[in-house]
């Protein structure tokens, strides 16, 4: 007996092969002495049809039932691959009157499958993104492995507030008996278990820098945490990034080059794997995008600025916002845009100013149809007493000290894996791209 994923039987069926295979009912049509069930184990969106005499099935053969089956392969009449059953057996039964959320007959809208998070792995909806997620998360460490990065895991506890926004989430020990001891050694109640306040990370960026300085370019995927007041349809407060840094990168350009490098290998390559999970999501989504062997455009912010007030789209001090971003990729043709050379205070304290403005920075923002910015990355500044002034905290001393020894020059970004999802699955909502997405006053699972 072969034992076989559906994906690999659909690809390269052994016609009479003894065949078993284990996943869910996804689709039952009973007939007078037959019942054909559409099978689906999750490795692929396609579906088994198995054809189950009706002498082998039990009352607990349902729609979402799991089942194991063993059988033959072979051709329909009408040409169709089926598996035709001579064992049975339901593994777990699935019953709508208790509480099963889906069935067959309706189309779930998305609103609705978000509501059962712990469920929504079942649906022809969810499981797509997720594989679509797996081949996007394979297609960036192959696009950095294949360009010698080292992947570094960086830390998610940290001292360091990397974006200075304040938008921490700050960890503390609730074990009392620890607490209690380390009280008794007179320590600060606040900073009572690694003696300094301690965050969840908001960028691996810091400490990637740290060893860039060290081994050249490096790149990292891991999780992030903001403590943003956003129930928007762009922010969680988890989410994953992947983040690079570049060595001896004194050009923006450097870093725009392997952004845009990296986004037309995902779109284009995740068409040769999961061509049919977009399609599901998106009916449109069957060609790629048009922009795929353009240039991406490149608009300084003051540029960006003076169009949108021409269009009455009038920017504050504030910057950009949302609609502001989107109306600028539209006029770009929904080419994505570069957005360079930001005005200093609107920035990070640790990017780099522009060689002939001190008022601006070596930054930008990648902004995308869908999401707006997608990308943001800059230049380093690598001058030490320039980056001494501008310390927010002397917790932060390390990260200057980098540049004392055997310093380089160096660019990095970092790229939001949800949104990037967005954006290649043409999905709203971003918390449809990640399995069990956390926002303000949801995290009950
Ligand atoms: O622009 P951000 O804040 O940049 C950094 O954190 C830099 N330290 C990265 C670096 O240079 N190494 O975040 C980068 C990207 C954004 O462009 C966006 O795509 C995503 O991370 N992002 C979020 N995605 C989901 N929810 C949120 N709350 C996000 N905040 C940022
Ligand atoms: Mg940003």
């Amino acid at each position: 007996k072969c034992s076989s994923q559906i994906i690999s039987i659909l690809e390269k069926p052994n016609i009479n092969d003894v065949t078993e295979v284990k996943g869910w009912v996804k689709n039952l049509r009973i007939q007078k002495e037959l019942i054909f069930a559409d099978v689906s184990d999750g490795s692929c969106n396609k579906k088994l049809q198995v054809v189950i005499p009706k002498n082998l099935s039990t009352d607990t053969l349902s729609y979402g039932s799991s089942i194991y089956v063993t059988g033959q392969l072979s051709k329909s009449p009408r040409g169709q691959l089926e598996l035709v059953a001579d064992t049975l057996k339901v593994i777990g039964r699935c019953v709508v009157a208790e509480g099963y959320p889906f069935n067959p007959r309706t189309t779930h809208t998305s609103d609705y499958i978000r509501q059962y998070l712990h469920l929504r792995s079942r649906t022809n909806y969810m499981s797509a993104i997720l594989r679509i997620r797996n081949a996007v998360t394979m297609l960036i460490y192959d696009f950095f492995h294949s360009r010698n990065f080292i992947n570094i895991h960086t830390p998610i506890l940290t001292s360091n507030d990397c974006e200075g926004a304040g938008e921490v989430f700050k960890v503390q020990p609730d074990c009392e008996t620890t607490v209690k001891a380390m009280m008794k050694e007179g320590r600060d109640n606040d900073a009572v278990y690694f003696g300094s306040k301690t965050f969840l990370t908001v960028s691996g960026q810091l400490h990637l820098e740290a060893i860039c300085r060290g081994m050249g370019n490096v790149y990292t995927l891991g999780p992030t945490f903001r403590a943003e007041n956003s129930r928007s349809r762009l922010h969680l407060s988890e989410f994953y990034m992947l983040e690079a840094e570049l060595a001896f990168c004194d050009k923006l350009e450097q870093l725009q080059i392997v952004v845009e490098k990296l986004l037309k290998h995902i779109f284009t390559k995740i068409r040769d794997t999961n061509e049919a999970d977009l399609y599901l999501i998106d009916k449109e989504n069957n060609k790629l995008p048009s922009w795929i062997d353009k240039s991406f455009i490149i608009i300084t912010y003051e540029e960006a600025k003076n169009l949108l007030n021409k269009k009455d789209l009038t920017v504050t001090k504030e910057g950009i916002n949302k609609e502001q971003e989107l109306a600028l990729i539209e006029y770009c043709g929904g080419v994505p845009v570069f957005v360079v050379e930001w005005p200093k205070e609107m920035k990070s304290f640790y990017m780099r100013e522009c060689q002939d403005d001190n008022t601006k920075v070596d930054a930008f923002d990648l902004l995308t149809p869908i999401t707006g910015e997608v990308v943001g990355g800059s230049l380093r500044e690598d001058n030490y007493n320039k980056l001494k002034a501008k310390l927010p905290s002397e917790q932060l001393n390390w990260y200057v000290e980098l540049r004392k020894f055997g310093n380089i020059p160096t660019g990095g970004f970092g790229l939001g894996l949800e949104r990037l999802l967005q954006v290649l699955c043409k999905i709203s909502n971003i918390k449809d791209t990640i399995p069990f997405p956390r926002w303000p006053h949801n995290c009950n699972m």
